[in-house]
């Protein structure tokens, strides 16, 4: 019989159908058995009643063990009571294989047990809806370029030169050539390609060394990065709270169920519309110091300080207008305030923190070989990105939005390991 999924059992109420799966959760009462089956599209109570079965498929569910595999055969029943609003009458069962000990059993477990057998955990319920929520986000932010005229550039993981920063890159050899770094962002091709094509973005691993130990750090995560030619920073806020709306709104919309498992209270993710407040790092520094907080004036924020300045909005804030000082070579600097970067930051609601950096881009060609020099940082693997304010060099912008804090951010987790499917920590690089 034709293999059916268990979210597809709706089109075959009242038909047999068969479900390959493995087992969650088995249950008796007398002459009734009960098998939870997942199939990785849902869960499904399959009943087996010893009247209507063949012996021989009855004693089958006393070798069933946690996570071993089946299929089974059966009509399918509308049951609102069941997990899903539908439950199958086994008619047959076959074993594929017998789990023995699944190490991951309904009690608690400690993170680092959990996060050990990570391999294993993904077939848990709650993973299994933040890697659901994570896809359909991925989607979304995709949809949301491809739909508003932008072009998919794939900027390269092994690169010559540092993008934010020399303390945090993973070096590697790269045969005769001396050096390769693991990216730490795409935009400098990202900027590259908006030359030629305007409007672009790109979506890929990337990669810091941060000895930090916080849960929103990881060595290794996902980054969408637009890029955009003739755009200015307050072109660049209008295109990051549009793209934030889109996001969050349609994830809302079709991960409602995913979100529901997650126990997530969607009431501060429905108010992700426009227009997002916008707040310079001056009004930032007020507010902290209003809050009592010691701040000194040209610092970066802190995760505790991000905190502070998004509870005061019930949406998420964008910060723009940092002090130059501890911002990236590449940012443009105010022509208003010289010690000012064009730079902007969506602080996400709920104390999530900072989801995007981005900023308008130095485009004059002498300012940013100043600045690449103030910086300390090698001339010769620039050279192609000076080539850029060369030849038709045009104001532009861009950000990048990190998709395991959005994860995190949206499904309210307290940690971004859960949002990867094999998160890459200090600490951990297994499995
Ligand atoms: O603020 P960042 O460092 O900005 C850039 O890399 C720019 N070059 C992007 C651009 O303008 N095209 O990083 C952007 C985002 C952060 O806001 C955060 O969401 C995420 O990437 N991020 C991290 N996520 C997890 N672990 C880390 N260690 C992260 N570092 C940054
Ligand atoms: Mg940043």
């Amino acid at each position: 019989m034709a293999r059916t999924y268990i979210e597809d059992l709706g089109n075959h109420v009242g038909t047999d159908v068969t479900i390959h799966g493995w087992v969650y959760n088995k249950r008796s009462s007398g002459k009734i058995k009960f098998i939870i089956v997942r199939d990785g599209t849902g869960l499904l109570q399959c009943v087996m009643v010893k009247a209507a079965l063949p012996e021989e498929v009855f004693e089958k569910f006393g070798e069933l063990t946690q996570e071993s595999s089946l299929k089974v055969t059966g009509t399918v029943k509308e049951e609102p009571r069941a997990p899903g609003g539908y439950e199958l009458e086994v008619k047959d069962l076959s074993i594929i294989h017998i789990a023995v000990d699944y190490p991951i059993t309904p009690k608690e477990h400690g993170v680092e047990f959990l996060m050990d057998r990570r391999h294993l955990w993904l077939r848990s319920t709650r993973q299994h809806a933040i890697m659901r929520v994570r896809h359909y986000i991925i989607k979304a932010i995709r949809d949301y370029f491809d739909s508003n005229g932008f072009t998919l550039i794939d900027s390269p993981i092994l690169t010559p030169n540092a993008v934010e920063g020399t303390t945090t890159l993973f070096e590697t050899e790269y045969f005769d050539l001396g050096k390769a770094f693991l990216t730490q962002s795409g935009q400098l091709y990202g900027e590259a390609a908006a030359m030629a094509h305007g409007k672009v973005y790109c979506f890929g691993p990337t990669f810091r060394a941060e000895k930090s130990k916080t849960r929103r750090h990881l060595t290794e995560f996902w980054m969408v990065e637009p890029e955009v030619a003739f755009n200015d920073l307050n072109d660049n806020m209008d295109l990051a709270e549009d793209f934030l709306e889109y996001v969050v709104s349609s994830t809302l919309k079709e991960k409602a169920s995913e979100l529901e498992t997650l126990e997530r209270d969607t009431s501060y993710l429905e108010k992700v519309k426009k227009p997002m407040p916008r707040i310079s790092y001056d009004e930032a520094v007020d507010i902290l110091r209003k809050k009592g907080i010691d701040f000194e004036w040209g610092g970066d924020l802190g995760g505790t300080d991000e905190t502070v300045i998004s509870e005061q909005f019930d949406k998420p804030v964008m910060v723009h207008r940092y002090p130059a000082q501890v911002k990236a070579f590449y940012m443009k600097r105010d022509p208003e305030n010289e010690k000012l970067a064009l730079a902007l930051d969506v602080l996400a609601p709920e104390g999530y923190g900072e989801i995007i950096g981005g900023s308008q881009r130095e485009d004059d060609y002498d300012t940013l070989v100043e600045r690449i020099n103030e910086h300390n940082l090698p001339m010769e693997p620039f050279e192609w990105y000076l080539d850029l304010r060369k030849y038709g060099s045009v104001p532009h912008a861009g950000f990048g939005l990190g998709i395991e804090r959005t994860v995190s951010w949206i499904c309210g987790l307290d940690h971004v390991r859960e949002t990867v499917p094999f998160a890459r920590m200090i600490y951990r690089n297994t499995p």
